[in-house]
C-alpha cells in the first residue's frame, strides 16, 4: 500500500474497499496534461515570489515533464491507493526527485487545484467543440449551396404545410448551430477565470502573485472570493446546459433524417457507409448513426441533471461529492464530439432525391394559403380569404381535382376576384420566390444567407 500523502494525522489504514471506492484516479487521469501545466505555472510563481529557490523550481519543473513523457508513453503506473491524478503526479515526482518535490504543493490544496485543471482541459474542449461546430456548419452550408433548386414540402404537426426550399430548412439547422457556438463562446469567459491561490477554502498567508499564474495560463481573470473559487462548478454546468442545447437540435435533426430516409418519405438517402443492416431481414438498410445520436441526447441531459443534482445543497466549499463532476463532463465532452465528428461526415454523403422532395410538396393543396393572400391583396379581410379558399380546397376534394384542374368560371364562382393570375400564384415555384422578406424561403433570401453564413463559419 502506497503512503499518502495524508498519512500524518492516521493511525489506522484505509481499507481497500474505501480506497476503491473514494478514487476518482481511474477518470481523472485524462486531467494528467492540465495538472501538471498547472504545477509548472505554480512552481514558477513559487520561485519568482520567492517561495522556493530557482534550483529547487528547476529540479520540481524537469521532474514534472518527464512524468508528463512517462504517461504520453504509457510507462507511468497508476495507483489508486494515491486517489486521483493530482497525489499519484506528486508522489512520483518525490519518488523521483526527492523530498524537494514536497514543496510543489506550498500554499496549494487539491481543491484548487483540481479546479483550475477542470478549467484549464473545459477550456481546450470548448474550443475543439467550436471548430467542429463551424465544420459541420460548412458542410451544412456547401450542400444548401449546391441544392438551391430543390423544393420540399415544408411542415407542422408533421403534415405537409407549403413548399419551402431545401436550402432554406438545411439553413435552419445552421442558425441553431450558429447559436450553440455562441453560447460556447459566451461560457468560455466563466471558464477562463483562474481559482489557483484559493488554496483549501480561505487563501493562503504565503504572498502569492496570482496575477502571474493568471498570466502564465493565459487567464485574463483571477476568482474574486476563495470559498467560491473553490466550490464553483457554475461553468460545467453551463457547459453541459449548452451541450443539451446541441444535442437537442442534432436530435431534431437525426428525427428528420431518420425519417427522411424510410421508404415512406423516400426524401433522401443515407450513404452505405452510415448504414448498418439486419440479421434477418436481408432487404433492410437503418440509419443507425442518426438513431444513435438522437439516443445518446438522453445521456448528455442526464449528465446535466446529475451535476445539478450532486451541487444543490452542497455546503460551502469543497465536498468530496464534488469529484462526480468529472465523469458527466467527461462524457459530456465526448459524446459531443463524437456526434459533431460523425455527422459532419454523413451529411457529406448524403443523397437527395429532388424528384421525390418536389413530388411531395407539389402534391395536394400545398399552396393553398397562397390563394387566400391572394384575396387578402385584392382587399378581402383574410379571414375571409381563408374561408374562400378553404370551400375552394373541399370542393376540389369533393370533385377530386387539383387546385390546377379548376377552369376560371369554377374560381369566380367562389370570388369574383379571381383572375386567372391565380394560377400564377399558385405556382409552386414562384409561391417560394415570393416569399422574399428577410428570413423568408425565397431563392434570393437565401442565397443571401448562404453568403453571410459562409463568412461566419
Ligand atoms: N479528486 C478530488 C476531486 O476530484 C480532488 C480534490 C480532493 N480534495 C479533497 N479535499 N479531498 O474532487
Amino acid at each position: 500500500m502506497a503512503k499518502k500523502p495524508w498519512e500524518g494525522r492516521f493511525t489506522g489504514k484505509t481499507d481497500k474497499a474505501v480506497e476503491i471506492f473514494t478514487a476518482s484516479i481511474y477518470f481523472d487521469k485524462r486531467l494528467y496534461k492540465y495538472d501538471i501545466m498547472g504545477s509548472i505555472a505554480h512552481c514558477r510563481m513559487l520561485e519568482k515570489c520567492k517561495i522556493i529557490t530557482s534550483a529547487e523550481s528547476k529540479k520540481i519543473i524537469k521532474g514534472l515533464k518527464s512524468i508528463e513523457k512517462s504517461i504520453e508513453s504509457g510507462s507511468f503506473q497508476y495507483n489508486d491507493a494515491l486517489e486521483d491524478i493530482h497525489m499519484n503526479i506528486e508522489k512520483k515526482l518525490i519518488d523521483k526527485i526527492g523530498s524537494v518535490g514536497g514543496k510543489l504543493h506550498t500554499a496549494r490544496s487539491r481543491n484548487d487545484q483540481v479546479a483550475l485543471d477542470i478549467r484549464l482541459y473545459l477550456r481546450d474542449e470548448v474550443e475543439a467543440i467550436q471548430k467542429l461546430i463551424s465544420d459541420f456548419c460548412r458542410v451544412l452550408i456547401k450542400l444548401a449551396a449546391r441544392n438551391l433548386n430543390v423544393i420540399m414540402p415544408g411542415y407542422t404537426h408533421l403534415q405537409r404545410a407549403q413548399p419551402v426550399l431545401l436550402s432554406h430548412h438545411l439553413l435552419a439547422y445552421v442558425e441553431m448551430f450558429k447559436r450553440d457556438k455562441e453560447r460556447f463562446q459566451e461560457i468560455l469567459k466563466r471558464v477562463n477565470v483562474l481559482p489557483l491561490g484559493s488554496s483549501a477554502l480561505a487563501g493562503t498567508s504565503f504572498p502569492l502573485d496570482r496575477n502571474y499564474v493568471a498570466k502564465l495560463l493565459n487567464f485574463p481573470k483571477i476568482s474574486e472570493n476563495s470559498l467560491d473559487a473553490v466550490s464553483d462548478r457554475d461553468f460545467s454546468g453551463e457547459f453541459c446546459f449548452a451541450s443539451s442545447l446541441l444535442m437537442m437540435h442534432l436530435s431534431r435533426m437525426s428525427e428528420e433524417l431518420i425519417l427522411w430516409s424510410s421508404s415512406e418519405f423516400s426524401f433522401i438517402e443515407l450513404d452505405d457507409s452510415f448504414c448498418t443492416g439486419s440479421s434477418i431481414m436481408p432487404q433492410k438498410k437503418n440509419p443507425d448513426v442518426p438513431e444513435l445520436v438522437r439516443g445518446k441526447t438522453g445521456r448528455v441531459y442526464g449528465n446535466l441533471v446529475s451535476l445539478l443534482t450532486m451541487l444543490k445543497s452542497l455546503p460551502l466549499a469543497y465536498n468530496k461529492d464534488m469529484q462526480e463532476d468529472k465523469e458527466p463532463l467527461f462524457d459530456t465532452v465526448d459524446t459531443v464530439k463524437n456526434s459533431l465528428t460523425v455527422f459532419c461526415k454523413m451529411m457529406t454523403k448524403i443523397k437527395i432525391n429532388r424528384q421525390k422532395m418536389l413530388g411531395a410538396a407539389s402534391e395536394e393543396f400545398s399552396t393553398a394559403t397562397e390563394i387566400a393572400d391572394y384575396l387578402a391583396k385584392k382587399g378581402v379581410p383574410f379571414r375571409k380569404a381563408h374561408e374562400v379558399t378553404g370551400k375552394i380546397v373541399k370542393y376540389c376534394k369533393k370533385k377530386n381535382k387539383t387546385l390546377f384542374k379548376l377552369t376560371i368560371k369554377e374560381w369566380k364562382s367562389f370570388s369574383d376576384k379571381f383572375d386567372s393570375n391565380v394560377l400564377k400564384a399558385i405556382d409552386i415555384k414562384k409561391s417560394i420566390d415570393n416569399k422574399n422578406m428577410v428570413g423568408g424561403t425565397s431563392s434570393k433570401q437565401v442565397v443571401k444567407r448562404i453568403e453571410k453564413l459562409k463568412k461566419v463559419f
